[in-house]
């Protein structure tokens, strides 16, 4: 058998500098726990436009279509603010989910027991937090139509529409369910079915898809009520379903309850692939850091949760998705910081480099 295939694409700014750390992991598990990828890398977003006038070239399009996991870093930067919208760095990353159609984004909000004072919430509100958003990307409010602005009489009207088919609704909500069957059995789907008729439609297809998994406890909640449980007592939640526009929101309210946006992984997964897996692509949450980008500042742990996260979904490797996460609880519990996690004075921060270095020897320690 063919080892598992691999696709990164570093991108721009701190993108690529963060990938050189998770590289360092990669090469780990492959020498250490006998984990070997087929690992090839290309250009996306400002790199793919210097080198071939587009944002992502017909041949790595091509390639992530084939590939078993793709792993992104981040693209943009100010260098590409004038391009026409049409060959913005952003456009490479929208065409990978667009024509990969990767429906289900995985958010997860963890809280590092080491961090957990670098939360705006109480200590004990947040230690121990493990919860996972899943929110619809290709549907929704974003795209529905009508919409646009239009002229009504004597002045003008802007126009969103929400709109959810049930097989969108019911291939999210399968995905969300798989993903509780892994993890606690738990699921708690939100939207906003006492004032949306999307949301009542919603509410219907997740109870039918549900009698598929009767070991999950399914949930329904307002999604104006899930924002406040979210801050007042998250770990009421294991698994939470929600739309796009909620998702949206939500997942970065979340997200925000455990610290920096450097240590935040992603994943958007599509429909399955002649494997069973589910066609994938991880990145994290953060953006190309023009700020930083260049200096050694960044802080690479978001990018090796996102490579975690396939470990996980994509290569049935849970046990070593989890020792991998142990490493980085571990290096943060002795204290090493890159700039970001930084909240008292005085403490040195680590170099981008050296925080990668300390997971890998995090590793070693694990075996
Ligand atoms: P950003 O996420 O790049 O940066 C926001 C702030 O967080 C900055 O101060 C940055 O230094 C800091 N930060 C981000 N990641 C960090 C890390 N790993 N370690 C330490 N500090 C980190 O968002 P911003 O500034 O709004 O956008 C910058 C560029 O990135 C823009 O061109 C934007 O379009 C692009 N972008 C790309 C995304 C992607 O590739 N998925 C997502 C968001 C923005
Ligand atoms: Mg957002």
């Amino acid at each position: 058998m063919s080892n598992p295939s691999l696709l990164i694409l570093p991108g721009d700014g701190i993108g690529p500098e963060v990938m050189t750390e998770v590289r360092k992991i990669i090469d780990w598990f492959g020498a250490r726990r006998g984990l070997k990828f087929d690992v090839s890398e290309d250009l996306v977003g400002g790199a793919a436009y210097d080198k071939h006038g587009v944002p992502l070239a017909d041949e790595t399009m091509a390639k992530a279509q084939e590939v078993d996991a793709v792993l992104l870093g981040a693209v943009g930067g100010p260098k590409y603010d004038d391009l026409d919208f049409s060959v913005k760095p952003e456009r490479g990353l929208l065409r990978l989910r667009k024509e990969m159609d990767l429906y289900s984004n995985l958010r997860p909000a963890q809280c590092f027991d080491a961090l957990a004072d670098f939360s705006s919430l109480k200590k004990d509100v947040v230690a121990g937090l493990d919860i996972m958003i899943v929110r619809e990307l290709t549907s929704g409010v974003y795209f529905g139509e009508p919409r646009g602005i239009f002229e009504e009489g004597n002045e003008r009207v802007g126009i969103n529409t929400q709109r959810y088919t049930e097989s969108e609704i019911e291939r999210v909500a399968r995905s969300a369910f798989e993903l509780a069957m892994r993890r606690n059995k738990k699921l708690c789907s939100m939207e906003k079915a006492n004032v949306m008729e999307s949301g009542i439609l919603w509410r219907e297809v997740v109870t039918r898809v549900g009698k598929d998994y009767p070991e999950v406890e399914l949930s329904h909640m307002y999604a104006d009520n899930g924002a406040m449980q979210l801050v007042r007592a998250p770990k009421q939640f294991d698994v939470i379903l929600t739309d796009n526009l909620f998702g949206d929101i939500l997942s970065d309210c979340a997200a925000m309850l455990t610290g920096s946006l450097g240590m935040l992984p992603s994943a958007s997964l599509g429909a399955p692939m002649a494997n069973g897996r589910p066609k994938a692509l991880y990145e994290p949450v953060h953006g190309s850091a023009p700020d930083i980008a260049g200096q050694g500042k960044a802080n690479p742990i978001a990018c090796i949760l996102s490579f975690a996260m396939a470990l996980r979904y994509s290569f049935d490797q849970g046990a070593e998705a989890d020792r991998l996460e142990a490493a980085i609880e571990k290096v943060l519990a002795d204290g090493v910081r890159t700039a970001d996690l930084l909240a008292e004075e005085g403490v040195q921060p680590v170099s981008t480099s050296e925080m990668g270095d300390a997971i890998v020897a995090a590793l070693d320690a694990s075996l």
